[in-house]
């Protein structure tokens, strides 16, 4: 049998370097995971204990295709929280992890062919999905003096049905700022292109407070997820906020793609909303590291880094040390021992000189892992 065109995409390399990574366990040795992207914490223990108790209340069926009523209505009332906006709990679309809420989105919005920017680097499955579903992904090379951010004037003639961005970013951890981020979305409506902002590490901010695309427009969709800031990534649960006119194509969509989001996730994704402390405890542990990493980084010889606003990312420049990413996380994994994530995931084109580490895992993890960096480096003649 014949594969489909579009179902050729690429493979997520880091995967490939978790299996080598997993493979080097399994041989007996111990490595320090700085290539995942995920919290090492599971999901808040006040989301757990509520799920045992509908566990044995609920027969757990199917919800409806936008999700549980309430766990809509408390997501509306987050963005009171976070963003001081009055948002109608109707626009709210729970979705199957923020993965599943770019299949909606780009459904809902795009046509066969239709080309969507997207910044360079970036996270590798937007690519990867667009080309999936016939669309045309098209890469905006972004600048370190632009926080490798896409900027208003990369859009001109560009003629893009649409423009994804993430602020903060994988696999940078940059922000865009009310100015920039306003200055895109009119950029983009000024072309047509119908905006999404991809805010999934929206509470994993560190200096300053991460800006909603809905604080400037409600002409957009907004994708966020409970994989991260709520440390639940496995339960495959994300939200997305639509244009009111939005809604019923969406619903159509999502009745008929995922019947709905995980029952079981649903249950434990609102009880998370309310475990604050251990949340923000997290958020510690997130910063410890953080400040670890900027001091430790430069130290090993890896000091042209990206600003890290937000997330649990360094992307660092090792364009001077080689052109070959992959064998350099290859060669990192085999002597000292730290799994790390070559930029090739993010960026096809410079991405053979970057490397991306992440810092979600335990401080003493971080710790370790840094002074093995910085022995390696000094091995290498490189500090
Ligand atoms: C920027 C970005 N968007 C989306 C996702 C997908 O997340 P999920 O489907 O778990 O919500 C990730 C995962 O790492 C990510 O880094």
């Amino acid at each position: 049998m014949r594969n489909s065109t579009r179902s050729g995409v690429d493979p997520f390399i880091v995967m490939d370097v978790m299996e080598a990574a997993r493979r080097a366990e399994e041989a007996g040795r111990h490595i320090i995971h700085m290539e995942v992207g995920q919290p090492g914490t599971p999901a808040p223990q006040g989301a757990r204990d509520a799920l045992a108790r509908a566990m044995q209340e609920d027969a757990m069926g199917y919800t409806v295709a936008l999700g549980l009523p309430a766990l809509r209505r408390r997501i509306a009332a987050l963005y009171g929280e976070w963003y001081d906006l009055d948002l109608d709990p109707g626009r709210v679309v729970i979705t199957p992890g923020s993965s599943g809420a770019f299949i909606l989105a780009f459904s809902a919005l795009f046509d066969g062919g239709d080309r969507v920017g997207i910044g360079a680097p970036g996270y590798p499955s937007y690519r990867q999905i667009l080309r999936a579903l016939d669309l045309q992904p098209v890469d905006i090379e972004t600048a370190a003096e632009n926080r490798l951010q896409p900027v208003a004037s990369d859009l001109e003639g560009r003629d893009l049905a649409g423009l994804l961005v993430a602020s903060p970013a994988n696999p940078t951890g940059t922000m865009l700022d009310r100015a920039a981020l306003a200055a895109l979305m009119e950029a983009a409506r000024a072309q047509g292109a119908s905006f999404i902002s991809d805010e999934i590490y929206h509470g994993i901010e560190y200096e300053a407070k991460a800006v909603s695309a809905l604080e400037i427009s409600d002409e957009a969709y907004v994708i966020n997820s409970f994989s991260k800031y709520f440390s639940m990534t496995g339960w495959r649960v994300g939200w997305m906020v639509v244009p009111e006119d939005h809604v019923r194509v969406i619903e159509r969509l999502a009745q008929n793609l995922f019947i709905c989001p995980p029952h079981a996730s649903q249950v434990a994704a609102l009880a998370a909303m309310e475990c604050t402390g251990e949340l923000e405890a997290n958020m510690a542990v997130y910063r410890r590291n953080r400040a670890l990493m900027l001091e430790g980084l430069p130290k090993a010889g890896f000091d042209r880094i990206a600003p890290p606003d937000g997330a649990f990312y360094v992307y660092a420049d090792v364009s001077h040390i080689t052109d070959d990413s992959r064998s350099l996380a290859a060669e990192i994994l085999d002597k000292a021992g730290v799994a790390v994530t070559p930029g090739l995931d993010f960026d096809p084109v410079r991405g053979g000189g970057t490397l991306r580490f992440s810092y979600a895992r335990a401080t003493a993890d971080i710790e370790e892992g840094l002074e093995r960096l910085r022995r390696f480096m000094a091995g290498r003649g490189a500090v």
